[in-house]
């Protein structure tokens, strides 16, 4: 038996069973492999850690009530990683390798799946990397993906509890045709800085601003942002932020409960006129946020009562997850079942 806090679990790594892993070389993809060791053994003149030649995805798996692990819209993640893999100059990884690569994942971990009723998940995250040594800037020809897990808790330590969030103008995490639409290591490094800060000054993330114009709302550092407006769902349409799948399913349950959906430039003082704000992503899931503080403009935006999330959020949320966990019925079949 495994002995584990589940209800108590932080956003960590814990180790686990298993990894899976697939490795590329000469032009092609070879056998998934399964593995216990925790390491990559690698040149130090490898692309990923000069050049950073890199990718990543995240997804969770969930224990329902009938003890079956449901995993959520996996295809997505599949595609997404292509789209950073490309952008990165690394090759296409067909999506039968991830899913194998998934599914033999969830099955050899099955016991750090958390129980239901926890409100524990297990996090999946897919790794690419560049592995040939180079020393000039160029592509790597060998690759190894990895699929590694870890049973988590809520990314902010309250769970479904109101964060406070700052507007920060003195750096940026992407450029506006830079790479912030895909899932590189280099954008998360870009905003590491702030992220210390943010910490040390009590706020749970950054909100970042157009890189252009610093006048629209982008995202947060680890997650998308959102925000409702009567009976409407705002979020921001940028090139340089991800494409959440989280944002898009809330999008859909949106429509859904009958709001309008807006997915347009987000104009950072709109916010003044907005009855609650929240961050989305597979790790924040749906985290609400009771203050949006803009020091450099000496303005805060709050919502609701400061400690509770506004209405719209929990309807949202207990939608979203009551699909994830199975308590709510999926009509969009989002949900793959690892028998
Ligand atoms: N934006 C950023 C920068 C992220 O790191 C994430 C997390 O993956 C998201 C948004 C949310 O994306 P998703 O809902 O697909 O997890
Ligand atoms: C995710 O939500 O899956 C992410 O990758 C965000 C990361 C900051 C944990």
């Amino acid at each position: 038996m495994i002995d584990i806090d589940w209800g108590n679990l932080p956003f960590g790594y814990e180790k686990t069973n298993a990894n899976t892993r697939c490795y590329y070389k000469d032009g092609k993809w070879g056998s998934v492999e399964v593995t216990t060791d925790e390491t990559v053994t690698m040149h130090m003149s490898a692309t990923c850690l000069h050049y950073g030649q890199e990718c990543f995805e995240g997804l969770k798996a969930y224990r329902g009530k009938d003890g079956k692990i449901r995993v959520f819209r996996w295809e997505e993640n599949a595609k997404r990683l292509n789209s950073s893999a490309a952008r990165v100059g690394m090759p296409e990884v067909p999506k039968e390798i991830f899913k194998e690569m998934l599914f033999t994942l969830v099955k050899k971990n099955s016991d750090f799946v958390p129980p239901y009723g926890t409100g524990a998940s297990l996090y999946i995250r897919p790794l690419l990397i560049g592995v040939s040594p180079r020393l000039g800037i160029s592509a790597s020809t060998e690759y190894i993906l990895i699929l590694f897990c870890s049973p988590v808790g809520p990314y902010y330590k309250g769970g479904f509890k109101p964060i406070k969030v700052i507007v920060e103008r003195g750096s940026d995490r992407a450029a506006p045709l830079g790479t912030g639409t895909v899932k590189i290591g280099g954008n998360y490094a870009a905003a590491l800085n702030m992220s210390i800060k943010c910490h040390e000054m009590g706020y749970g993330a950054a909100l970042y601003l157009d890189p252009k114009e610093k006048k629209y709302i982008d995202e947060c550092g680890p997650a998308n942002f959102f925000a409702i407006k009567g009976d409407k769902y705002i979020t921001p349409k940028s090139s340089s932020i991800l494409p959440s799948i989280t944002n898009m399913s809330l999008q859909a349950l949106a429509e859904k409960i009958g709001l309008t959906v807006e997915k347009r430039q987000f104009p950072l003082t709109e916010l003044a006129e907005c009855d609650e704000a929240a961050e989305c992503g597979t790790a924040a899931v749906i985290s609400p946020i009771s203050a949006v503080v803009d020091p450099d403009e000496n303005k805060t935006y709050t919502f609701g009562d400061q400690v509770n999330p506004g209405k719209t959020c929990v309807k949202l949320y207990e939608t979203l997850v009551g699909i994830q966990y199975g308590d709510v019925e999926d009509p969009f079949g989002w949900i793959s079942f690892v028998e």
